[in-house]
């Protein structure tokens, strides 16, 4: 459909150009990406005057990772969950900040074809300090029967299963970006309008790699391949130049879509202090594997493609490499080499 208007495209406009690309469309991919877009607004208004509305700081309580879990945590949660259990086009949900998976047990729920696994606010302990935090989601097709409650099974599909995955970033604008498997979108928020417009069509990998994303403060636990890197990362050119530059904000997702845009590689590696790495296989390492795979980007555990590990738990952990592919690459290499 040509754009008649003098303007980007709307979020919904582009969804509804683009249903064809989604397998069973019927309309439930805008009903699904729709709901994100609306809870996305309101987590974002509640992040914008964090300091004033008491959300700012921690509940006192721990999450299942063991996690302090910050009030907007708890707030994210809640507003997502609800949002796509009105919605009526998922079966159940797998969030960071629930024990177990939750099925949403009435009647319009069960005959929903989908499963939604999130990480609700991601990059908690950058609230207070007004550093950019995102939010993370995985859509799969579920593989229980329709019109039953969902069971474990439908939430541990290998990532090369989703549907759908997204994240919006709650930074300096509010952008959301998601695939569907044909291709990378970004949709900045304009808070004036309420609406979210498309400003990063097709987003792709650059070739060279521009920085490096890891948390150098846990440099004595990391393997020798992850440490022969960083030295590499650092040397010094023969013309004095650097091949690349650190940049680590503690924020995955700000992280990844700077990386996505400019080139570089994120880095969370097993070490003593995490034996599996960080990250969390379902709801941060799985969506954020489907766009990088998506805008020409590599994503892998050091030796394995993450989107093909069959997940046995649904808080499961794996260390991480993700980004421009030739860096990934690099990395496999010196892992392989030690
Ligand atoms: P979350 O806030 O959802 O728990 O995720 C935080 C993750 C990720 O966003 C970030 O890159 C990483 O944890 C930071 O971990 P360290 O503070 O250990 O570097
Ligand atoms: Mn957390
Ligand atoms: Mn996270
Ligand atoms: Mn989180």
């Amino acid at each position: 459909m040509k754009n008649h208007i003098d303007r980007p495209i709307t979020l919904g406009e582009f969804i509804i150009e683009n249903q064809k690309d989604f397998e069973y469309a019927q309309g439930e991919l805008t009903a699904l990406l729709s709901s994100f877009r609306l809870a996305g607004k309101m987590v974002n208004q509640a992040i914008n005057r964090a300091g004033l509305s008491n959300i700012i700081g921690k509940t006192g309580n721990e999450n299942v990772q063991g996690e302090h879990q910050a009030k907007l945590d708890v707030m994210a949660n809640e507003v997502f969950i609800n949002t796509l259990r009105n919605r009526g086009v998922v079966s159940g949900i797998v969030s960071e900040e629930e024990e177990d998976f939750i099925s949403f047990d009435n009647e319009i729920n069960d005959s929903s074809k989908y499963v939604v696994l999130m990480d609700p606010l991601d990059g908690s302990s950058n609230i207070d300090a007004n550093i950019t935090v995102g939010t993370i989601f995985s859509i799969y097709r579920r593989v229980s029967k329709p019109g039953t409650p969902v069971k474990r099974e439908d939430f541990l599909q290998a990532g090369t299963k989703q549907v759908a995955a997204g994240y919006l970033t709650y930074g300096s604008s509010t952008i959301l970006v998601y695939t569907t498997g044909s291709g990378v979108n970004g949709f900045t928020f304009d808070p004036g309008i309420g609406s979210f417009f498309l400003s990063h069509k097709d987003i792709r990998f650059p070739n060279a790699g521009y920085t490096y994303s890891i948390n150098e403060g846990n440099y004595g636990h990391f393997p020798k391949g992850i440490k022969k890197f960083i030295k590499w990362a650092q040397r010094i050119e023969k013309n004095g130049t650097r091949p690349l530059t650190a940049r680590y904000t503690g924020s995955l997702v700000a992280d990844i879509h700077r990386n996505m845009l400019f080139g570089g590689i994120y880095l969370y590696p097993q070490g003593t202090s995490a034996p599996n790495g960080k990250l969390r296989l379902l709801y941060e390492a799985n969506p954020i594997a489907f766009l990088t795979e998506q805008a020409g980007g590599k994503a892998s555990d050091g030796i394995n493609r993450i989107m093909e590990i069959v997940p046995k738990d649904i808080h499961q952990r794996v260390p991480f490499l993700c980004g421009t592919k030739s860096l990934v690459e690099l990395v496999e290499k010196f892992i392989k080499e030690v």
